[in-house]
């Protein structure tokens, strides 16, 4: 009895020194000894990582890319774009838990994200993108509760989104602690993998994200509901995927921060919804290359901020935003092509002052394009082919010298020119549609088609002495 209660104090004893001299171990020499292990495993060594040395090894803090804190513990290692090779489980995580920033970004890093990263337990920021690292996104990267900010984009991950990121508080929110910790995470980039889940309903959890990127993977499935939780998202991007189902308007209703919203080349269905036009903040909308059907509601009248919309490849099939057109005061690229849009264009189409490239293309618009085209507002790119378009073309669409590209202004039945002869001919045409303007103000001064000209003769001359060269 007596012998028993010494042997529990000595290991109490034992226990308790253990845990003291574990506590011990991040010291500035432990982690220097670490680094250059690591280093010595590279098979490479970067010149710029000289200072890693063992004549070095109490000059931690003054290393190249280490950060110290004020205990001269490492804070930040940050190596992105040091072209290393190696992997990175010959890094010793248990030495670092004091880290707080963890970049190795832009590296040629391959093998397995080690699930002793787990132990990184102060660790904000975590950016392993653009690496060669493959296998699965191991589940101890939950533990990491104080990330805000997680890379892993550009690498070979394949496998399933782990469910348990949305421990990760600071990049997800407010969770109920009940479900974890990672609270804080506001940038989750997962782009360009090989991920081949479904989006785990748990992110929803991560509501204090403002940038989730998950494009280009294999992820299938629906968008989850919970995702209407993500009310302070700015940009989302789940381009690329196999994901399919329609596109909730409780989810749209909700991401009203929205400023980038990218779909495109998926498999969604349905209409898009009216609430879209309550994301007044967006300025790019890509849903091109999906199966939605239905009209272009008219609603999209709200989004004053839009810069470019782009919803060609579907069977979408009226446009009914013909009245509110005017307000897309900052709508520079509008994409429709290959849809089943019939009827009038919106007359006002012609007045968007800040229009650039408009195409239609692939429709079955009828009645004429607007006469004015092109008399207030310089288009580089318009395409109409493949329409019931009836009445002339516009007859000012060129007058600002603007457009880069004719073929399918020009007669569809004829092949269309190439390479110089397409360039001549661009040019030939720019003039002469410019000076056939119904107002002379429209048309070109001599002096203007005379600078023009002789900009191109010189630039022939320019391609012809390369040519000899
Ligand atoms: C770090 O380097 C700077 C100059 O590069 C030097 O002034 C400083 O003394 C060094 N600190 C230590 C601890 O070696
Ligand atoms: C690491 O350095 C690069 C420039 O070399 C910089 O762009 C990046 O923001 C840095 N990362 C961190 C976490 O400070
Ligand atoms: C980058 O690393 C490779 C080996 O991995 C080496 O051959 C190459 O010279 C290095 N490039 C530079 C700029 O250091
Ligand atoms: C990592 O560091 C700890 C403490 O210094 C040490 O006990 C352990 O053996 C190291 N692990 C590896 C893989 O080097
Ligand atoms: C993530 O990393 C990739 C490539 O390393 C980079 O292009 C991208 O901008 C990063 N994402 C964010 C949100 O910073
Ligand atoms: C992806 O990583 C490769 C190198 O691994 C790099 O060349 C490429 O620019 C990266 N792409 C993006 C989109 O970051
Ligand atoms: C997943 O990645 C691992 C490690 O890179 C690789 O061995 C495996 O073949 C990959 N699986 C698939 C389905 O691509
Ligand atoms: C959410 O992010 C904001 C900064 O955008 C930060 O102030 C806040 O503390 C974060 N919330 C959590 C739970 O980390
Ligand atoms: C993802 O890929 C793995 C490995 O190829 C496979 O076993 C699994 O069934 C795939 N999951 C889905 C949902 O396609
Ligand atoms: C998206 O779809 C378009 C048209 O099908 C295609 O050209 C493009 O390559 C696709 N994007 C990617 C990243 O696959
Ligand atoms: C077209 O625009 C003009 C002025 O920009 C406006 O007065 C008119 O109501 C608009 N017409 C339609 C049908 O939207
Ligand atoms: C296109 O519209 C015209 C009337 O404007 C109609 O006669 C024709 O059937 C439509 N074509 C298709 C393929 O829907």
């Amino acid at each position: 009895m007596r012998s028993a209660r010494k042997t529990c104090v000595v290991l109490f004893h034992i226990l308790l020194f253990s845990l003291l001299s574990l506590k011990i171990t991040a010291s500035p020499r432990t982690q220097a000894d670490a680094l250059i292990k690591w280093k010595n495993t590279f098979s490479f060594q970067p010149s710029s990582l000289a200072s890693w040395s063992l004549t070095n090894i109490n000059n931690l803090c003054n290393w190249t890319s280490i950060v110290c804190d004020s205990a001269g513990t490492v804070s930040k290692i940050n190596l992105s774009g040091e072209n290393i090779t190696g992997v990175l489980t010959e890094f010793n995580f248990t030495e670092f838990s004091t880290l707080t920033h963890f970049d190795l970004s832009s590296n040629n890093i391959d093998g397995d994200i080690p699930s002793a990263i787990g132990s990184l337990a102060k660790l904000a920021y975590l950016d392993l993108g653009s690496n060669i690292f493959g296998g699965i996104i191991p589940s101890d990267i939950a533990q990491l509760t104080e990330l805000e900010y997680l890379n892993l984009s550009n690498n070979s991950l394949n496998g399933t989104i782990p469910h348990q990121l949305s421990n990760l508080q600071k990049v997800c929110g407010k969770i109920p602690s009940s479900l974890g910790q990672l609270k804080k995470l506001q940038i989750l980039d997962l782009r360009l993998n090989a991920l081949n889940s479904t989006i785990p309903s748990q992110l929803g959890l991560c509501t204090n994200l403002t940038y989730l990127a998950l494009a280009i993977n294999r992820l299938s499935g629906e968008l989850p509901l919970s995702l209407s939780n993500l009310i302070t998202l700015s940009e989302l991007g789940l381009s690329d995927n196999l994901l399919s189902g329609e596109i909730s308007p409780d989810l749209i209703s909700s991401w009203t921060e929205l400023v980038s919203l990218q779909l495109q080349n998926n498999s969604f269905t349905g209409k898009i919804p009216p609430e879209i036009g309550l994301l007044t903040n967006l300025n790019y909308l890509y849903l091109y290359n999906n199966k939605l059907s239905g009209p272009i509601p008219s609603e999209f009248g709200s989004l004053i901020n839009l810069a470019s919309l782009d919803l060609s490849g579907n069977q979408l099939s009226v446009v009914q935003f013909h009245q509110r057109l005017e307000n897309l005061a900052s709508l520079a690229t509008f994409d429709v092509n290959t849809n089943q849009l019939y009827g009038e264009l919106p007359q006002n189409i012609s007045r968007l002052p800040s229009l650039q490239s408009i195409s239609l293309f692939t429709n079955n618009f009828s009645g004429s394009i607007p006469r004015d085209f092109g008399k207030h507002i310089q288009l580089t790119y318009v395409s109409f082919s493949n329409n019931s378009f009836s009445g002339e073309l516009p007859p000012e669409l060129c007058s600002g010298f603007a457009l880069e590209d004719f073929t399918d202004v020009l007669d569809q039945r004829l092949p269309p020119p190439t390479g110089q002869l397409a360039e001549e001919v661009m040019f030939v045409v720019n003039v002469a549609l410019g000076c056939t303007g119904t107002t002379p103000e429209g048309r070109p001064s001599m002096r203007f088609v005379a600078q023009e000209l002789s900009a191109k003769t010189q630039d022939n001359h320019n391609k012809l002495t390369s040519f000899q060269k």
